[in-house]
């Protein structure tokens, strides 16, 4: 793993905007990206629209490494967010977009996704490969939607899984373990001084690191992890 260190949530933004347009130019063909929730993408999704022309996504294809059991419109889809901050303002054509139904019964709904990411993807070491996985970190070391309490979901030999969060039981479907470690590139966004503590005891390969689902991705050699100098000062 690599750990890039920058002044504000902000700037890990812009960087990894940077390092991806970069790989897209040095990448032939389709660029399959699967993009993620929560606050810190909200940022790049405002940054990429604001600074990078309709032009530079023709080839790129959205998919999600997870999404909340939510139609489209309710401010918990991840889909809905990126839709209002990034896709709409920058008119991505909707073939490029490859949403997670939230809306439809979960388990039915998993099956298909998995399917339609295995039918359109390239296959490496048998499982699908995306070009990039973006991923975060939750303060209880989840990543995606994969909790501590469902670490069986990192070996699930589904291409995705139905989560449910462990606090509120909203049901989620997530890609499982295997998926995402087979990426091309894994890249964590992670900001914010209350990830601070688990991430010290990731980096340092504490014992009690092994139970959250983040660690084994974080230590990946392909994964580069983006952090605001809150997580490590
Ligand atoms: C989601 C996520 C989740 C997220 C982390 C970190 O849909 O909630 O994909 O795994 O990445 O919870 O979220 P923050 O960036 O808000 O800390």
């Amino acid at each position: 793993m690599q750990v890039r260190t920058f002044d504000t949530p902000q700037t890990v933004a812009e960087q990894f905007a940077t390092d991806l347009s970069q790989w897209m130019e040095d990448s032939s063909g389709p660029f399959n990206i699967a993009l993620s929730g929560g606050s810190t993408p909200k940022i790049l999704f405002q940054h990429w629209a604001q600074n990078f022309q309709a032009a530079v996504w023709e080839k790129v294809h959205f998919y999600w490494g997870d999404e909340r059991c939510v139609p489209p419109d309710n401010s918990d889809s991840n889909f809905g967010v990126t839709n209002q901050l990034f896709f709409e303002p920058s008119k991505i054509p909707a073939t490029n977009i490859h949403r997670v139904l939230g809306e439809s019964e979960p388990v039915a709904e998993a099956v298909r996704y998995s399917q339609l990411i295995a039918n359109n993807l390239v296959s490496v070491n048998d499982l699908p490969q995306f070009d990039v996985v973006l991923l975060g970190m939750g303060t209880d070391g989840h990543t995606a939607s994969i909790f501590p309490d469902q670490m069986q979901l990192l070996d699930d030999d589904e291409i995705c899984a139905v989560a449910t969060h462990p606090d509120t039981g909203q049901k989620r479907v997530t890609m499982t373990g295997k998926p995402i470690a087979n990426a091309k590139r894994i890249a964590f966004l992670i900001t914010g001084q209350s990830k601070k503590d688990k991430f010290a005891s990731i980096q340092s390969k504490a014992d009690d690191s092994k139970l959250w689902p983040a660690t084994q991705f974080i230590h990946q050699e392909n994964t580069i992890v983006y952090v605001d100098k809150s997580v490590i000062e």
